[in-house]
């Protein structure tokens, strides 16, 4: 359907002639209706097919020659000349216009779960008289787009008007505003065919969500007023007086249905009239689907549900209609709505409710976040209690205060946020969230460097915020691997100033468990069992859960095999550091740093006294590899040979192998289906081997599949 729609634009597409001022006056007139095809079929295949075959400067070429021809011959400007879409004087107000077929909305379908939808179906049956034994009936399945619903008239196939719903009945002129939608044509497409004498399109006004919110970054940076969600804005841009206004507001369309038709046969389906109107050029959903019966209904609902995030507008949930006109009349009208169609949403992902307060919590690495404790709300599936304020710029920006009523946001698995604030139901006497000057645990200064966004408190170990959270660390399961040793034993632990460092763990007997809260005699002996078993630990297990900061596990176990002993590691200046292939500068700095301060010296030589210890990390010598001194990244799938294979492969020949691209990356490793490492690797000019050129670097023979 849609390569028909290109077809029929295509005579235009290339139009190239030689310039206007060579021309007659005769000659201009065609010249002038080629011009405005060509721009048109661009327009269209730039904002309606998003398929453009021209650049900018190319189609900035063509419009200018349209514009020059225009002047010498303004006799030539006729209304639908793409020149013409922005324009006029700013109105007083909008002229009113009374809609001869009315626009009507739709019944909702209350129950927003996917088997909802067979209730429509039901009372469509019903409606029709048909029993179980006649065959499912034919919908199309649409989106419910989230903006304002617009007229646009057309006669003999010009735009002539363009206006709002209003009440249905009476709407507002915006054919001024509308024109400045280029994904709406100002002349039909209908190739050589006749177009219909009247006919009245509807559908949707919209935003995009990053049109959107690119449009709020530019009123916040310029401290103008900035919007709640693309339907206000959308709203609120269709509605100026100013049409000028209006062209800068990044609004779309899709169309979804008719109002008045005269002198053009109907298709016998609604499916129909809607690929009619693609083909007249109008921008239409492609996500609309026939289905058959309550079944087809249900899955269409569910199949939208998955992909509902990932759509780059908001939708409202979807929309079913009657696919046959003739059933359609058939079913007819109640008062205000057609029988045969229902609008069908999904559970709420927003709700209000209320802060009660901000708590300000301190991560392991001494990091301030502002939360918001909110009133219980059910939202999305789950209670949500919690929502962050990720940190002080953020908290100020959204200006949420204790008391206010706020509007929370969760959709799939993302933790909840807050959307915004409901200004006109904040609460007398409120103050702007401040960050605390000093840890709200252990009222240490806090800083904050510059150019970052984040607050650190500076008590660090001394923090027993930070020391709870570095204990857990340090026990956990990819760390020393601290059997039992969760949370609420280590808040105990450390509140009951049993604990102060890591080192102190191993001092703690049977008896100092035994006093904590619902301690049974066996847990605590298990305890003791787990404390045991963690001192046979790895070097690398060893130096991530010292918890140093940003080392992580890879960098740990890098750490561990470039160094080879702890105490090597501890000698290492930042010097020494950025020599390892994977280690960048923030970690060159920071790890001397770690080993620098006593006290953190003085836990890792408690540590080993009492007795935590690891064997000695053995790397493979290899004596001539034909890899030695060059570091590979590995990505993607490779035809014979699995990531761990190769892997050794390279380690093998000599070579390293590490998670990450970097400057000192000597060659990138890439199979099929690759990662972000390889834009990156091309970004950074990394050479990029395949399978067989790495088995030719070591000389080894491609092994059968
Ligand atoms: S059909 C006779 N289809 O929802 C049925 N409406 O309450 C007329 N809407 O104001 C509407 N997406 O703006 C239809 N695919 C769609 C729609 C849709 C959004 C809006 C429309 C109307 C409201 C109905």
């Amino acid at each position: 359907m849609q390569n028909s729609a290109h077809n029929s634009l295509q005579g235009s597409l290339f139009f190239s002639e030689p310039s206007s001022s060579s021309l007659a006056s005769a000659g201009a007139h065609e010249k002038a209706a080629a011009l405005r095809d060509a721009i048109a079929a661009h327009d269209h295949r730039y904002y309606v097919l998003d398929a453009p075959i021209i650049s900018d400067a190319e189609y900035d070429t063509l419009y200018r020659e349209l514009q020059q021809l225009e002047t010498q011959h303004p006799e030539l400007i006729v209304p639908d000349s793409p020149t013409q879409r922005v324009g006029g004087k700013p109105l007083s107000e909008f002229p009113a216009v009374r809609h001869t077929v009315p626009m009507l909305s739709i019944r909702t379908e209350t129950n927003t779960e996917a088997s909802g939808a067979r209730a429509f179906d039901t009372r469509i049956r019903r409606e029709l008289g048909l029993t179980e034994n006649d065959p499912p009936i034919a919908y199309l399945a649409e989106l419910k787009f989230d903006g304002l619903a617009v007229n646009l008239r057309y006669e003999n196939g010009v735009l002539v008007r363009g206006a709002t719903r209003g009440d249905g009945e009476t709407g507002e002129d915006v054919t001024q505003n509308i024109r400045t939608l280029r994904a709406i044509p100002l002349r039909l497409n209908t190739g050589d065919d006749q177009p219909p004498e009247t006919i009245e399109i509807r559908g949707e006004v919209y935003m995009r969500r990053a049109d959107f919110e690119k449009f709020n970054d530019h009123q916040r940076a310029a401290r103008e007023k900035t919007f709640a969600n693309p339907r206000n804005l959308a709203a609120g841009s269709l509605r100026q007086l100013d049409s000028t206004i209006t062209a800068k507001r990044p609004l779309s369309f899709f169309a979804y249905g008719l109002g008045e038709v005269i002198g053009w046969k109907l298709p016998k389906t609604h499916g129909g009239v809607l690929d009619a109107i693609e083909h007249f050029g109008l921008p239409l959903d492609k996500h609309r689907q026939r289905v058959l019966g309550a079944e087809g209904l249900i899955a269409f609902h569910q199949n939208i549900a998955a992909l509902k995030g990932d759509l780059p507008f908001d939708i409202d949930g979807v929309v079913y209609k009657v696919d046959s006109l003739a059933l359609q009349q058939q079913l007819g009208f109640s008062t205000r709505e057609p029988r045969w169609a229902v609008a069908h949403k999904y559970p709420a992902q927003e709700q209000f409710t209320t802060v009660q307060h901000i708590d300000v919590q301190v991560g392991r690495t001494g990091k301030l976040t502002p939360v918001a404790k909110l009133s219980p709300v059910f939202v999305g599936g789950v209670t949500v209690t919690n929502a962050t304020l990720h940190n002080e710029d953020e908290a100020k920006r959204k200006d949420v205060r204790i008391g206010d009523t706020v509007i929370v946001r969760r959709a799939g698995d993302v933790i909840p946020e807050i959307v915004a604030v409901v200004i006109e139901r904040r609460p007398e006497n409120t103050h702007a969230f401040e960050m605390p000057r000093r840890c709200p645990v252990c009222d240490s200064t806090v800083t904050r460097e510059e150019g970052e966004a984040d607050v650190y408190c500076s008590g660090e170990l001394f923090c027993p915020a930070q020391r709870k959270q570095a204990l857990r660390h340090f026990a956990g399961r990819r760390a020393m691997d601290i059997e039992g040793f969760g949370s609420k034993i280590i808040e105990q632990l450390v509140d009951k100033a049993m604990v102060q460092s890591a080192a102190d763990l191993y001092r703690l007997t049977q008896d100092d468990f035994i006093n904590l809260d619902r301690m049974a005699e066996k847990s605590a002996a298990n305890l003791c069992v787990a404390l045991e078993k963690s001192k046979q630990t790895t070097l690398e297990r060893f130096i991530f859960a010292l918890g140093i900061r940003h080392v992580g596990e890879a960098t740990a176990r890098d750490l561990a095999h470039h160094f080879r002993s702890l105490d090597a590691l501890m000698a290492a200046d930042s010097n020494a550091l950025i020599a390892v292939p994977e280690i960048g500068e923030v970690m060159a700095n920071s790890i001397p740093s770690f080993f620098s301060e006593p006290r953190n010296r003085d836990v890792i030589a408690a540590l080993r006294a009492a007795g935590v210890c690891w064997p000695d990390v053995v790397v493979a010598e290899t004596i001539s590899g034909q890899l030695t001194g060059l570091t590979f990244a590995l990505t993607g799938t490779l035809p014979t040979m699995s990531r761990d294979e190769a892997t050794h492969c390279i380690i093998d020949a000599g070579g390293k192998v590490t998670g990450t691209v970097s400057k000192k990356t000597s060659y990138v490793l890439a199979g099929e289906a690759p990662g972000s490492t390889l834009a990156k690797a091309q970004a950074l000019k990394i050479p990029i081997l395949d399978e067989a050129a790495l088995l030719r670097m070591i000389e080894k023979p491609l092994r059968k599949r």
